[in-house]
Order: C-alpha cells, then sequence, then structure tokens
C-alpha cells in the first residue's frame, strides 16, 4: 500500500497533489510519504510482535536525516554501512545501542569512532576485520560487541548484482570458518561474539530462500551450543521485495507466517535490516519533460532528471513505473493542447540530459503522448534512488520533499553552484 494515487485526473501524494509541489518546489525533487514510510514500518513491526524484533532500518536505502528521525520515533534502530553513515544516525537521534555496523571494508578509523560511540555491534565479514577490531579494542581498553556474518550460500533468486549469500560473493564467512573463530574466541580477549548475521539480497520475493538460510542458521547454532557457545542474537539481514511492475512479494504477515516459527526455535533476540520494504515505496521522484524529439528510428521524451538522480534503470535495467501527473507544468502549454491527446499513446524513451546512451529512465514504454512541461512521476524511487545519486555532469542533485499531514516539507535543499566545488582548490598562479 502507498499513498500515491489519482484523484480525479491529478496524481496526490496523501492529499497533496503532486503536481503543485513541482511548481513549488521544481523539478526533478524527490516526493515522499510520511504515512506510506511509517506504515510499512509498523506492518512490519506487527507481523512480528510476537518476538518483538529489533528493526533496524537500513540506512543505505534512503539516509536523508528526516526519514531517518522519522523511523527512529517510531523506534527503529538502524544499519549502517560507513562512517558517514554512522554520523548520519546519531545526527538523526539514533541511541547508540540500537545500531548495527556491516561492510566487508570497514576501516581502523570507522572501527575506532564506532567503538567510542558505543553501538550494538559488528557484523563481521572477514578474520582479518575481526583481528583489527580486536587490536583496536585493545588499544581503547574496551570489549567489543560483534556478530559473525556468515555467508550461508543460498539463491535468493533476484538480480545478480544484489545477490549477497553466494559464496562468490564478498560478502560474510563461510560456516566452517565462522565455527573455527568460534573455536578460538577465548583467545580474542578484547571482543564478544554476541551473535550471528546474515543478509542474503536485495529485492527477494519470495519466503523460500529466507526459510533456506535460516535453517541452515539453525543447524548452525545447534553446533555451536554442543560445543557450549552462547550467543544471544541472530540477525536476519534485510532485503524484502516490493511491487516495481508485477511482481507478487510476499507481504510482511507471509514473510513473518514463514520464519517465525523458525525463529522462535532459535530462542535468540531477532534483529532484521529492512531497507527497500520500508521506504521503497514511499518516494517517487518528479521530473518535467524537456523535449520530445523523434528520430527515424525511436521517440525520445527528454526529461530533466537523469542517471545522476536515479540510476537504477541504468545500473540494474530496473524497471520503474512512469505516471503523467497529468497536469502540464507551463499553464500556455496546458491550454495549447486538449485533453484529446491523453488517449493517444506511443512507444517511446525517457531519457535524462546525461551525456551518456545508458542515462535513461525507461525504454520502449508505451506512454499517452507526452509533450514539453508535462510532469512525471517516476515511481517506487523511495529507495537506492536519492542515496545512490550523483554530481555527474556537475549535475546538482534534486531537492527532497516530505509530506507529513497535508503539509510538504523540504527536507532537503536543491544543491548549489557553489556546493559543487565546495571541496575543490584552485591551484594559485599558472600551472
Ligand atoms: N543489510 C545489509 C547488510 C545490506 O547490505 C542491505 C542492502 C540491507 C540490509 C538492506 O537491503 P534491502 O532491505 O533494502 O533489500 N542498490 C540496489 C540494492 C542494494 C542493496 C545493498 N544492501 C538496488 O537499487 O536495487
Amino acid at each position: 500500500m502507498h499513498e500515491f494515487k489519482y484523484k480525479g485526473k491529478d496524481l496526490y501524494c496523501e492529499d497533496i497533489k503532486i503536481a503543485d509541489l513541482a511548481r513549488r518546489f521544481g523539478t526533478p525533487l524527490y516526493v515522499y510519504s510520511y504515512h506510506t514510510l511509517v506504515d510499512h514500518f509498523t506492518k512490519l513491526k506487527n507481523a512480528f510482535r510476537e518476538i518483538n524484533p529489533l528493526i533496524c532500518y537500513s540506512v543505505k536505502a534512503n539516509s536523508n536525516l528526516a526519514i531517518l528521525k522519522a523511523l527512529i520515533d517510531k523506534g527503529a534502530g538502524l544499519d549502517i554501512v560507513s562512517g558517514g553513515e554512522l554520523f548520519r544516525a546519531l545526527k538523526a537521534g539514533c541511541p547508540a545501542k540500537k545500531i548495527v555496523y556491516a561492510s566487508v571494508g570497514k576501516t581502523g578509523s570507522e572501527i575506532e569512532e564506532a567503538i567510542k560511540k558505543g553501538i550494538l555491534f559488528f557484523n563481521v565479514e572477514s578474520i582479518g576485520e575481526l583481528e583489527n577490531i580486536t587490536r583496536i579494542s585493545k588499544k581503547l581498553g574496551k570489549v567489543t560487541n560483534v556478530a559473525i556474518r556468515i555467508n550461508p550460500d543460498v539463491e535468493p533468486k533476484t538480480h545478480k548484482y544484489i545477490t549477497t549469500g553466494k559464496l562468490t560473493n564478498k560478502f560474510g564467512i563461510d560456516f566452517k570458518s565462522a565455527q573455527q573463530i568460534f573455536l578460538l574466541r577465548r583467545a580474542l580477549k578484547n571482543i564478544r561474539i554476541s551473535g550471528l548475521h546474515i543478509h542474503i539480497g536485495s529485492q527477494i520475493t519470495e519466503s523460500q530462500p529466507y526459510v533456506a538460510a535460516i535453517t541452515k542458521m539453525i543447524s548452525f547454532i545447534n553446533k555451536l551450543k554442543a560445543e557450549g557457545v552462547v550467543i544471544d542474537y541472530l540477525n536476519i539481514g534485510g532485503g524484502l521485495g516490493i511491487v516495481y511492475d508485477k511482481e507478487t512479494p510476499q507481504t510482511a504477515i507471509d514473510y513473518a507466517g514463514k520464519i517465525l516459527p523458525l525463529l522462535k526455535r532459535t530462542g535468540l533476540k531477532i534483529i532484521m535490516e529492512p531497507g527497500r520494504f520500508i521506504v521503497g515505496n514511499a518516494g517517487v521522484l518528479v521530473t518535467k519533460v524537456l523535449y520530445v524529439k523523434k528520430t527515424p528510428k525511436k521517440e525520445f521524451v527528454i526529461v530533466d532528471a537523469g542517471m545522476n538522480d536515479l540510476v537504477r534503470p541504468s545500473l540494474y535495467e530496473a524497471y520503474h513505473n512512469i505516471l503523467l501527473l497529468q497536469e502540464t507544468g507551463d499553464p500556455d502549454v496546458h491550454l495549447r493542447f486538449s485533453r484529446d491527446r491523453r488517449q493517444e499513446t506511443a512507444k517511446v524513451d525517457i531519457v535524462g540530459p546525461i551525456c551518456e546512451s545508458g542515462d535513461f529512465l525507461a525504454k520502449e514504454r508505451m506512454m499517452p503522448r507526452l509533450k514539453e512541461g508535462d510532469y512525471l512521476a517516476v515511481m517506487s524511487a523511495g529507495a537506492y534512488g536519492f542515496s545512490m545519486s550523483s554530481n555527474y555532469n556537475s549535475r546538482k542533485r534534486a531537492q527532497e520533499v516530505m509530506v507529513v499531514n497535508k503539509r510538504a516539507i523540504l527536507i532537503r535543499k536543491r544543491e548549489t553552484n557553489q556546493d559543487l566545488i565546495r571541496n575543490e582548490i584552485m591551484p594559485k598562479g599558472s600551472l
């Protein structure tokens, strides 16, 4: 469920006409629905109420401080993967004891900072990292909690770029090596292994891969128990898929129905790290048609948002539904074209202004006949949209607005030319 719906001929976000936001704030513009965001968090929380898991929202999906704050206020913890995300998490008011930290490449200074701030634990991804955390903890005179990220070698049935739990992926530690770590644990004085972690991939639409991975984890936990190893936490990661096109992903209730019985058997405190499930359908990218261009072979609709604003179509050939906001931005344009043109359709490529042929939002897409000045909403862009955006072609990153209780709040200003060169240093004199 999300709150982006047509009322009459206009697309709304909750009670606000999105075309009004486009005119007021300009485009490209990310628009988020607070209610959708919180509703998805609550759905997951309620589905798992029986075991009261700590839901650590995955910051990388959308790291805007307002989004983080909205979720923290509802009781979420956060899953982070860098010193920058730690900074954001704390800035947004997340208690350190609700932060878990994954990533295959944590640097020494990132580890030190996270220990000093007192996070719940690191999800450790290699033996080298474990040694590094031990060394740094010793230097700081601390005992640090860690969870071992297991690579359970299961097939999540998703895009190959977002599969993370196969042994050909760089993530986590295989069962055998993990067992050796547990056997050596007493020698590792400054760390306490308090949990196990898995994250098998993203945009997973069925429960079966989770069942397979958690089942493997249960036999591993039993093996550890038999060796006298006591742990407190099982972190099952994120990865829940959403609807972009015609997918029929598991609901929170289906998911809980399949895995709750397994989780209860572990007797452990459960953590989960959803990103996309919470924020994916809570945001759209609004863009304006600049030009319509016909070539002998194709029709291109050139819009003012590009792959720097939303890279998913270019990077993963991801499908995002694109809807017309119905009204045109420019009142003259609106008058010039009769409503009849909406009945006509055309197969078009919707492309951005960037100097790359890979810069597209949609290919060979049937759309109503579009004209200069029309506004479009690229749907389901809340996750891995803004957070993966860049300044390529020296484009200023988009503004972000959140609709909350009939109000639209600006949660990120558009960048300026000065922002683009903020950290650059012009050498003095001739070079
Ligand atoms: N936990 C860990 C350790 C992760 O690496 C990720 C995502 C998550 C949780 C959250 O996964 P989610 O619930 O959002 O699926 N950029 C790609 C997705 C990359 C996911 C990376 N890891 C995309 O746009 O599809």
